[in-house]
């Protein structure tokens, strides 16, 4: 297992190219399920996760071919000869579940692993499995797997989420592409990644409207054809590294970017002190006067403040000037980096959901564990500002959902190195 080793090294400034979204193409690959045709998504990351992702599809009979470097994967599913996805891939990587929808809508069965928990919370699919039962799925738990069946197909209906789930609706969503009728879901999730799905589908000759909004309609067609589409803007990556800069008191610009993934995020950053100029190449960030001021955050669905971007927004905290509050309202267990902060000498209560940072002088390096893909990358914003060296383990995590993160922050000024363990 890798280390990172990063030493504070004063202002970054230069450019951070963003790639395309982990958490949309990790719905996008699954729809290849959904059609006979070959469907190619372009601008694609080259991300540890993606692996996984292409080693599901395959085991399934799927086709899956990883062109120019990986940015641009080529899927074909002309012949799924297997419909189980093994608990040996599900458990290292929970979005596997996402086959579970286009499997059975396309071929009446499937039998999916339950993903399991991970670090930051149970992560229950129990939305996901209501979903497809209300569209005339049999479904039955055994062993740890759903054997899933829709005997004469998948039926449209009315799906009305309790409370708003990303897979649960991307699931639904895939698999209402290909019902017999109408279906609508209600309280469905509104995140770009949703709506980078929808417009994939739709290129497909999926009938979708709403989507975007709370209530999507989906009028089911009797097969799908191929496409081509690109991966939208990871809005995780984009956020992550504007952090870079306000944290070291620096400049970039993260090329791609656009404010509208961000809008919860820069409106927070801004309320912090913070300039965010929007260029044609992307965004620009920086601080605006040498102060940061302390803000409270509470994450929500989109488009309120990411969930995937509270670890990294606390890591600017901790050197923020007064005390701020950071409310977790989506997962039960997204605190584990404030621990390895504390380390480096930050001033952080946790209680529960609720986490009071008091903002310090400055961090100091010290060697930390990453627990899971967001923590990682905020202990190693935390160490481009701490005094001395930052050694952060477990680095396999980081890996998941950030590509080439030394060369990106090496380009603008970080000293930041990758040793062997
Ligand atoms: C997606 O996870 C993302 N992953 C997560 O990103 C992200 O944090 C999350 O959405 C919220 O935005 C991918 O897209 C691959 P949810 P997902 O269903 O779909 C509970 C990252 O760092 N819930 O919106 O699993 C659940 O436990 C990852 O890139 C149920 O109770 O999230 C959570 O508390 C981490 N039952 C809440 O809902 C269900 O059936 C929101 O989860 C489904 C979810």
């Amino acid at each position: 297992m890798d280390k990172i080793v990063v030493t504070g090294n004063g202002p970054l400034n230069g450019d951070i190219p963003i790639a395309g979204a982990k958490n949309a193409c990790l719905t996008l690959m699954p729809a290849t399920l959904l059609s006979d045709e070959p469907l190619t998504l372009t601008n694609a990351p080259r991300l540890s996760d993606i692996q996984t992702m292409t080693a599901l599809l395959s085991s399934l009979g799927a086709e899956v071919s990883s062109l120019q470097g990986g940015q641009v994967l080529a899927m074909s599913s002309h012949d799924i000869d297997n419909h189980t996805a093994d608990y040996d891939i599900v458990r290292k990587m929970r979005a596997s579940i996402l086959v579970l929808g286009p499997m059975l809508a396309r071929e009446g069965h499937a039998i999916v692993s339950l993903p399991g928990g991970c670090a930051i919370g149970a992560r229950p699919v129990d939305l996901h499995l209501k979903a497809l039962e209300a569209m005339g799925a049999d479904l039955d738990l055994k062993d740890g797997y759903v054997h899933a069946r829709a005997k004469g197909g998948l039926k449209g209906a009315v799906v009305e989420f309790p409370f708003v789930s990303v897979g649960a609706t991307e699931n639904a969503l895939m698999a209402a592409t290909l019902a017999k009728g109408t279906s609508v879901l209600k309280n469905a999730a509104r995140e770009p990644e949703i709506v980078d799905l929808a417009e994939c589908l739709i290129k497909m000759g999926a009938q979708i409207s709403g989507h975007g909004t709370s209530d999507i309609t989906v009028q089911g067609v009797d097969r799908l054809h191929g496409a081509t589409h690109p991966v939208v803007t990871d809005r995780i990556e984009l956020g992550t590294y504007m952090l870079a800069p306000v944290i070291t008191g620096g400049e970039v610009e993260c090329i791609g970017g656009k404010r509208e993934l961000v809008g919860a995020f820069c409106d927070k950053l801004e309320e912090a002190g913070v300039d965010i100029i929007e260029t044609n190449r992307g965004l620009t960030v920086k601080r605006a006067n040498g102060q940061v001021n302390a803000v409270n955050v509470t994450t929500e669905p989109f488009p309120g403040f990411p969930t995937d971007l509270q670890a990294q927004m606390m890591a600017l905290l901790c050197t923020a000037d007064g005390t701020s509050v950071l409310e977790e309202k989506i997962f039960e267990n997204r605190f584990m980096h404030a621990p390895e902060l504390i380390r480096m000498g930050a001033d952080i209560e946790v209680h529960g959901g609720t986490a009071t940072v008091k903002g310090v002088e400055r961090l100091k390096g010290a060697p930390v564990m990453a627990t899971d893909l967001r923590a990682s990358v905020s202990l190693i914003l935390a160490g481009l500002a701490a005094e001395g060296d930052t050694v952060v383990s477990r680095v396999y995590h980081l890996d998941r959902g950030y590509e080439r993160v030394e060369e990106k922050l090496r380009a603008c000024g970080a000293i930041i190195e990758r040793v062997p363990e």
